[in-house]
């Protein structure tokens, strides 16, 4: 395969230089609309191209592999996460999958950064307040939070967000402990002075602030389950930038709407947008889904996207292949 005459899809509106650099390279079929395919849309585009430029959204299981046919040979995937993916059922097929993990860290961390002061410090209750006409006026005791300094920050996946999301915490004067399957490396430990956790239970139980930035996978679905939330201590918090369905949302909207938790910060969530119930619960601020939503990230992921097409294509190894 050589790069000019590879003929790749794209599944989404891409940023305007991205789809410029792809149709110079390629031969690109651009998607027109800002609305994902349909599944049947997908596996037609897929049976008509060596490379699915794919995004989220697209559903990409094993019946979709199975009906695509045998012209697909890489799905490049613009975004860090590969969940929507079933890469096993692509690589039984021959199939490559890359993603775009390093370029969005950074921004990603600060989004969790932002969450991890807005919450105990009632960021988005005082706009509220202020937006409803509710501001009585400064007072020494109205809508007091917590203090960030000084607070226990748990970190589950301390990976490349996870890392730099601990240089800000850092910074903002709170402790780093992290849960991973085993401990980074011990420069980076004593750098960052975390403390890890080889158990999971023992790290929630200590915390005062838990931030998830695991992939989802099958053995990391609702690993925030209602037993594991109930370890935590009525104070704490709970954010996530990561995915949804790591988090058991129904338990974690009822923990705080029964006091038994004191809030949390969501970029992410199950169902892709928030419950009704979380969207009631007190003390959370909810965003939607927009920790790597800037120009800057956008642009990298789809330059990084393409260095993995073209890399792919001039058949050498794509520098983010995603192994299982
Ligand atoms: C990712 O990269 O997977 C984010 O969730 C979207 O940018």
């Amino acid at each position: 395969m050589s790069s000019t005459r590879i003929r790749v899809g794209v599944t989404r509106r891409l940023p305007a230089s991205v789809e410029a650099r792809l149709s110079d390279l390629f031969d690109t079929k651009l998607h027109d609309r800002d609305t994902p395919l349909s599944a049947a849309a997908l596996v037609s585009l897929a049976q008509d191209v060596d490379v699915l430029a794919a995004t989220l959204g697209d559903k990409l299981d094993a019946a979709f592999f199975e009906a695509a046919g045998d012209r697909l040979k890489l799905v490049a995937n613009f975004g860090a996460g590969t969940d929507h993916i079933d890469i096993a059922a692509a690589n039984e097929r021959g199939i490559t999958v890359t993603n775009t993990p390093s370029v969005l860290a950074e921004d990603a961390a600060d989004m969790a950064m932002a969450l991890i002061v807005a919450v105990p410090r009632r960021l988005a209750e005082g706009v509220r307040a202020l937006e409803d006409g509710n501001f009585p006026g400064w007072s020494p005791t109205w809508m007091l939070g917590r203090r960030v300094r000084g607070k226990k920050l748990g970190i589950i996946g301390l990976g490349r967000v996870g890392e730099a999301i601990a240089r800000r915490a850092r910074a903002f004067g709170l402790s780093i402990h992290y849960h991973n399957r085993s401990p980074i490396n011990p420069h980076m430990e004593e750098e960052l002075e975390a403390t890890y956790w080889d158990s999971l239970d023992q790290m929630l139980a200590r915390v005062d602030i838990v931030s998830v930035n695991c992939p989802h996978t099958p053995a990391t679905f609702h690993l925030l389950s209602r037993r594991r939330l109930e370890l935590l201590q009525p104070h704490a918090y709970v954010v996530n930038i990561s995915r949804g369905e790591i988090v058991d949302e129904e338990a974690l909207a009822d923990m705080i709407e029964g006091g038994r938790l004191a809030g949390a910060g969501l970029d992410v969530y199950e169902r892709g947008a928030p419950s009704e119930k979380l969207l009631k619960a007190p003390n959370v601020v909810l965003l939607p889904h927009l920790a790597s939503a800037t120009v800057e990230s956008r642009v990298e992921m789809g330059e990084r996207m393409i260095i993995n097409i073209k890399m792919f294509a001039d058949g050498h190894k794509p520098p983010d292949r995603v192994i299982l």
